[in-house]
């Protein structure tokens, strides 16, 4: 095998240029470690704010380093003390940090599923950090209840598409906002109201809200606080000033996601039975991952962007 290996890095901060193919070294499992081999990544709103270095503070980072934080493939070898898989095992997670748009990578075991039979590494790479994220976000400022009045903004987006369904089964009366072209694909994942965000102002529309899950950030979340019950929440995971900008009285939460094994488990398990929908919108090549990164940040987006490593 060879000792390198090609990657998605960034050796400085900066715009669509500033993230590239680059041969590096393969790594090795350490303690509690199993190395992977990436049959695909999926693309995420955090690789671009991280190569432009809008989240430094959060992330501090050493320079150069791989982007990628979610991925499928195969188990390349073991490291000591890990037990949970074996080689070729097919596994799909998270990797709690960057690193996964490279062809080996090193994974806790922990954050680590085996990938359904029934679901392709393609489509199992996009799944860890948006069905996750959005089931914790939807939960995070309280149990969901029947009837409860709950407001998605970015309802077509990654995390959106999920929210919309746990919500909806969860028997909510769902209001979500999206693109007029994705009205529709909102609607039938079972979206009671589909606000049109681009000719229809939400607040004329939903009322009296309990939960506010807020996945677009900015004006977005400024305009959300009147749209509440006296009681109500609003949980966001874009504006990370949520705190500074809850009006006095009001409930504002910011989410911070966490692998979570044991659920992404049941929620793989569930996508691969074809129960809960997980759309992919498009599937890249490796060498066009640092131009779909840069289409996260410009373009219009439906469900889930994948890399394929293999074209
Ligand atoms: N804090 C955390 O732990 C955490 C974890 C995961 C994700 N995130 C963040 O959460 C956000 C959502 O993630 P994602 O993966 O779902 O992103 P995404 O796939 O890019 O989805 C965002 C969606 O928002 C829509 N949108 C844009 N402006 C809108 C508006 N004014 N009103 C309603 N919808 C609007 C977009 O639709 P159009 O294309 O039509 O504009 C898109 O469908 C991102 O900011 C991401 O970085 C945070």
């Amino acid at each position: 095998m060879s000792a390198t290996q090609r990657a998605v890095l960034i050796r400085a901060y900066g715009g669509a240029a500033a993230a590239e193919v680059a041969d590096i070294a393969r790594p090795a499992a350490g303690p509690g470690q199993v190395l992977v081999r990436v049959r695909a990544a999926g693309v995420n709103g955090i690789d671009w704010k991280v190569r432009e270095g809008y989240v430094r503070d959060a992330f501090p980072l050493q320079l150069p380093a791989v982007l990628g934080i979610e991925m499928a493939g195969a188990v390349a070898a073991v490291g000591p003390g890990a037990s949970r898989f074996r080689a070729g095992d097919r596994v799909m997670g998270p990797l709690g940090r960057l690193g996964a748009y490279a062809d080996f990578v090193t994974v806790d075991e922990t954050n680590l599923v085996l990938t359904p039979p029934g679901l392709d590494d393609v489509h199992a790479a996009g799944v860890p950090v948006a069905a996750v994220a959005a089931w914790h976000s939807l939960h995070h400022a309280g149990p969901i209840t029947a009837g409860q009045r709950i407001l998605i903004h970015g309802a077509a987006g990654g995390l959106g598409g999920y929210a919309v369904q746990y919500a909806r089964r969860a028997g909510a009366e769902v209001f979500a906002t999206a693109a007029t072209a994705h009205l529709e694909y909102v609607r039938s994942l079972g979206a009671d109201h589909v606000i049109d965000y681009r000719t229809q102002r939400f607040e004329e529309i939903a009322r009296d809200i309990d939960l506010v899950v807020d996945y677009v950030g900015g004006d977005v979340l400024d305009r959300s606080w009147q749209v509440l019950t006296k009681h109500g929440a609003i949980v966001g995971t874009s504006s990370p000033d949520i705190l500074a900008r809850t009006p006095p009285g009001r409930r504002g939460l910011w989410f911070t996601n966490k692998p979570d094994a044991a659920l992404l488990e049941r929620l793989a398990a569930e996508i691969a039975k074809g129960t809960l929908i997980s759309k992919l919108s498009e599937v890249v090549g490796f060498d066009g991952i640092p131009a779909a990164i840069e289409r996260n940040r410009t373009g219009p987006r439906i469900g889930k962007v994948v890399a394929d490593f293999s074209r």
